[in-house]
């Protein structure tokens, strides 16, 4: 069950949302220049992400997902708006820290998997995960190694500790950069499409990795082009065009003109979700027993 703490909110905040985000999203635009011309691949996206929950978001290719993550990072640059992080000493808007105390807060907050795995062929197992320990600086050389070891037994692949990664299938890979990304013990989990190369039946043990991490009390946040996981998160975002939008529904069930009715009402009425506390505008709510559910 994570912490209660001390809310931000103004003291007339209903009681129910008196936990803490860990992230604010305010107004964040992101527009990369080209040749072509300033291209937006973010307008406006708002959400405050709170501990405990598996935020999914989802999206086609190019929506602006791994541009969003890339928000939430830090790795990149913001154009406009703000990502308010909250640490130990206060809530802090992420581009006004120094690139060292970005790098700080990273480093111990937030654990990073990619789609492509990036872990390094050179090192073993072991020591792709003794590597972010080693670089923090909270662990002692024989201290990181026994934790490698027992995050590699977490993610079932001790007996392959001292392999290079090329000798293990995308899978284990896979796992592997998980255990990394929890070396420093983050509380954070950022992952960009990390089921994206996989087949479907290594995929879900992937996906099972991070739905045990959020009984154990991590909170994830994971891009996915897999409509279908949407019920699987405790909430998710429907990114489009960089923006967040609402739901759509499955595909058939809806004729052209009860769609146009449906946006009609989207543009006045409250959206689903806005009931709870710290959702926002095209947010979806969680399933029981799952995230936000184990406070
Ligand atoms: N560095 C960049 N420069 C210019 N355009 C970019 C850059 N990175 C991404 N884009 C464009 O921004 C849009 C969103 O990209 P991205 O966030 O990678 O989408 P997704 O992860 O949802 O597939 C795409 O149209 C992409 O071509
Ligand atoms: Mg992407």
């Amino acid at each position: 069950m994570p912490p209660r703490r001390e809310s931000i909110q103004a003291e007339s905040a209903p009681l129910t949302n008196q936990l803490q985000p860990l992230i604010q999203l305010r107004q964040v635009y992101k527009i990369y220049e080209t040749a072509a011309g300033d291209f937006p691949a973010l307008r406006g996206i708002s959400t405050d992400i709170y501990p405990g929950e598996f935020l999914g978001v989802i999206g086609k290719s190019g929506a602006g997902k791994s541009t969003l993550m890339n928000m939430i990072t830090g790795v990149d640059h913001l154009t406009s708006g703000e990502v308010i992080v909250h640490k130990e000493d206060g809530a802090v808007s992420i581009h006004t820290l120094s690139e060292d105390d970005l790098a700080l807060w990273r480093g111990r907050s937030m654990g990073v998997v990619y789609q492509s795995f990036q872990l390094l062929p050179m090192l073993t197992l072991v020591e792709n995960i003794m590597l972010p320990m080693d670089l923090c600086g909270l662990y002692n050389r024989t201290g990181s190694r026994e934790r490698a070891l027992e995050l590699l037994r977490m993610v079932e692949l001790e007996e392959h500790a001292y392999k290079l990664p090329n000798y293990i299938s995308g899978g284990q890979q896979q796992r592997v950069a998980i255990a990394r990304a929890l070396a420093n013990d983050p509380p954070i989990i950022a992952a960009d499409e990390p089921t994206g190369s996989l087949d479907s039946v290594t995929a879900e043990h992937v996906f099972e990795v991070f739905e045990r991490l959020i009984d154990n009390g991590k909170t994830i946040i994971m891009v996915t082009h897999d409509n279908s996981l949407a019920p699987r998160f405790s909430r998710h975002l429907v990114i489009q065009d960089g923006e967040i939008i609402p739901d759509p529904p499955p595909a058939g069930t809806m004729s052209p003109n009860s769609r146009q009715c449906l946006d009609k009402r989207n543009a006045t009425a409250r959206p689903a979700g806005a009931h709870r506390p710290g959702v926002l505008p095209g947010e979806h709510t969680p399933q029981p027993g799952r995230g936000k559910g184990k406070q």
